[in-house]
């Protein structure tokens, strides 16, 4: 499979397992069978409430033979409670006993929000810390100190901006390596790929199918259907693919990683066999027509009225 190299030469499969959504009693199967099939790159977090379960499936294929840790690259993150610098180790520490390994091949501050350390999902606007009371430059301090105990051999971030992503590179000692995004034909970002190449950070897209699965209460009522584009449907029947393969390869093609999630074998090998789709130039210009700057996850959790959080502020640009 095709990687992402690292300066250092590591190398991270550009299509990787999303976990989100996948819900505990579904995820460890989904994960064995995963490896099994030939996945080496799973995308986890401890807000996702399964970490458990997948460490438990990591390790008993491990125990099986069916891969070596070294063969595996596991991203986790950050959750927003856990900003402060002195926050950090711990909760890295908290996801490898989860995970039952011994290292994380990438660790990335999940979103570019604070919460007070004791709310784990801020119902109320007191919940919240501002990013004056909570620098994100800070937070990244408390990241370049586990990349250097070893316990995270790379770290980025993930939902940031250019100017987020500007201003944390311009202070770090460590430049983040990775910005995890929300990324698909609907959603192409080319401000921030432009920018995330200039700093020398790689991306790995998020909700790559447009994430249908979604809880209800994060869907808007009118949204378009990715996976069902007149467009993506009419490349796949083409090139003898799947929409959702379609979708995949565009981001890989350009040396994009993508994460889709699926607890279902057919979907899983599907999503695994994108690799091998060739979409032609024509194909790709015709699927970066659709960019219609829409994002399925909007970021509207934070930005309830009295937080010092806004969609503006969120994402760097007017809201709407
Ligand atoms: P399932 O887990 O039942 O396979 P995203 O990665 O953008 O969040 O999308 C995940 C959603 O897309 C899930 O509902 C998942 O369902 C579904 N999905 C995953 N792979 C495919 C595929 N190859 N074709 C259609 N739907 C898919």
């Amino acid at each position: 499979m095709s990687t992402i190299r690292f300066a250092n030469g590591d190398e991270m499969p550009l299509l990787g397992l999303g976990t989100w959504k996948s819900k505990p009693g579904e995820v460890y199967e989904a994960v064995k069978l995963a490896l099994e099939m030939g996945y080496r790159h799973l995308d986890c977090a401890p807000i996702y409430g399964n970490e458990r379960e997948v460490g438990q499936a990591v390790a008993e294929a491990i125990a099986a033979g069916v891969l070596t840790r070294e063969e595996l690259w596991i991203t986790s993150k950050l959750w927003n409670n856990a900003h402060a610098p002195e926050d950090v180790l711990p909760a890295l520490e908290r996801t490898l006993q989860d995970l039952q390994t011994p290292y994380l091949d990438l660790w990335l501050i999940h979103w570019p929000v604070a919460f007070k350390p004791e709310v784990v999902f801020p119902e109320t606007p007191d919940g919240f810390l501002s990013l004056e009371a909570q620098p994100l430059g800070a937070t990244w301090k408390g990241m370049e100190v586990v990349l250097k105990a070893g316990l995270a051999r790379h770290i980025g971030v993930s939902n940031m901006s250019p100017t987020k992503l500007r201003a944390i590179a311009a202070s770090a000692t460590h430049p983040p390596e990775m910005n995890q995004v929300e990324r698909h034909p609907y959603l192409a970002q080319p401000e921030l790929v432009a920018c995330a190449r200039e700093l020398g950070c790689h991306l790995t897209a998020y909700s790559p199918l447009g994430s249908p699965d979604r809880p209800p209460g994060l869907k808007a009522a009118d949204e378009p259907v990715l996976l069902e584009d007149p467009a993506v449907v009419a490349i796949a029947q083409q090139r003898g693919g799947s929409p959702a393969q379609v979708l995949l390869a565009w981001s890989l093609q350009r040396g994009i990683a993508a994460i889709p999630k699926s607890v279902n074998a057919t979907r899983l090998r599907q999503n695994l066999d994108a690799c091998a789709l060739q979409l032609s130039p024509e194909d790709l210009g015709a699927l970066d027509q659709l960019d219609r700057h829409r994002r399925y996850v909007s970021g509207d959790l934070w930005a309830m009225p009295g937080a010092p959080y806004n969609l503006a502020s969120l994402w760097d640009e007017p809201a709407g």
